[in-house]
C-alpha cells in the first residue's frame, strides 16, 4: 500500500503560510492539498515551490463547468505536474470524459477524482436544489457515473466508503476528509471518524487537516496517526 496515504490540506491564506506549514511536515511521509483559497491567492507558483520541496500536490479546485472549459482547466492543472486533481461528478458524463481526455495529453497525468455530493449537504438541501432521492442514492449514482466516465476515484465521507466500494469496485480510489482523532474537538465537521476507522471502512487516502495543522507538533502527530493506521491494519 501507498506509504503516503495522509494528505494534509494547506488551508492558509498565502504562500508564506503554506510553505511555513509544509516546512513542519516531511514530504516522504505525507502529501499536501492546495485548495481554492491558497490557489486563488498564490497561484501555480506555490504549487511549484511545494514540489521543489519534494511534496506531491493534490490540487483541490473541484472544477464544474461546460466540458470545453473544464478540459482547458484540467489540461492546465495537469501541466503543473500535480499528483491528484478533482472535478464535480454532477458536471455530467461529457464533462467528465472531457476532463479525462484533457489530462491524458501530459506524460504523467494526475489522478483524476470526482466529488459526488458535497459533505456539507444533507437530504433536505438536495431536495431543495432538485436532486431526487436520498443523499446515499445520489452518492452511489454519481460514483457509478464517475467510474463509467473514466475517473480514478471519488472524494467521499468514510461512512459512504463501503457503499461506494460495492458500487464502483475495490480499486476505485476513495479519498476521505472528515477525520478526527479521539482526542480532538470536531470543529465544524458534523460526522467524523478516526483514521483507523476510515481505513477499515475502505478509504485509500485520508485528508487530515486541523488534527495535524493545529497540533503543537504536526510532524509528531502525523507520525502517531501513521503508526495507529499500521497497528490497526495489523490487528
Ligand atoms: O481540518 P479538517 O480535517 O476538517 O480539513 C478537512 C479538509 O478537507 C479541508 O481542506 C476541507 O476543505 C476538505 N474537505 C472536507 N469535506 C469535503 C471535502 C473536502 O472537509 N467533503
Amino acid at each position: 500500500m501507498d506509504n503516503k496515504r495522509i494528505i494534509v490540506p494547506l488551508d492558509v491564506p498565502d504562500a508564506e503560510a503554506a510553505l511555513a506549514l509544509a516546512a513542519r511536515l516531511d514530504s516522504k511521509l505525507c502529501r499536501v492539498k492546495v485548495g481554492k483559497e491558497l490557489f486563488v491567492a498564490a497561484g501555480p507558483a506555490v504549487v511549484a515551490r511545494l514540489q521543489e520541496r519534494g511534496f506531491e500536490v493534490f490540487l483541490d479546485l473541484k472544477f464544474h463547468d461546460i466540458p470545453n472549459t473544464v478540459a482547458g482547466a484540467c489540461r492546465a492543472a495537469a501541466r503543473l505536474g500535480v499528483w491528484m486533481m478533482n472535478v464535480h461528478a454532477s458536471g455530467g458524463e461529457a464533462m467528465l470524459r472531457a476532463a479525462r481526455e484533457a489530462i491524458e495529453t501530459v506524460a504523467r497525468p494526475p489522478l483524476l477524482i470526482a466529488v459526488t455530493i458535497l459533505t456539507s449537504l444533507a437530504d433536505e438541501d438536495l431536495a431543495q436544489v432538485g436532486f431526487a432521492g436520498s443523499l446515499m442514492d445520489n452518492v452511489e449514482r454519481l460514483a457509478r457515473l464517475a467510474r463509467a466516465s473514466g475517473m480514478d476515484g471519488v472524494v467521499c465521507s468514510a461512512r459512504e466508503a463501503p457503499l461506494i466500494r460495492k458500487a464502483a469496485g475495490e480499486d476505485f480510489i476513495l479519498v476521505t476528509p472528515g477525520i478526527r482523532l479521539k482526542t480532538d474537538d470536531n470543529d465544524d465537521q458534523a460526522r467524523t471518524v478516526t483514521p483507523v476507522e476510515a481505513v477499515r471502512l475502505g478509504a485509500h487516502y485520508l485528508v487530515i487537516g486541523r488534527s495535524i495543522t493545529k497540533a503543537a507538533d504536526p510532524a509528531a502527530t502525523l507520525a502517531a496517526i501513521r503508526a495507529s493506521i499500521e497497528e490497526g491494519a495489523a490487528a
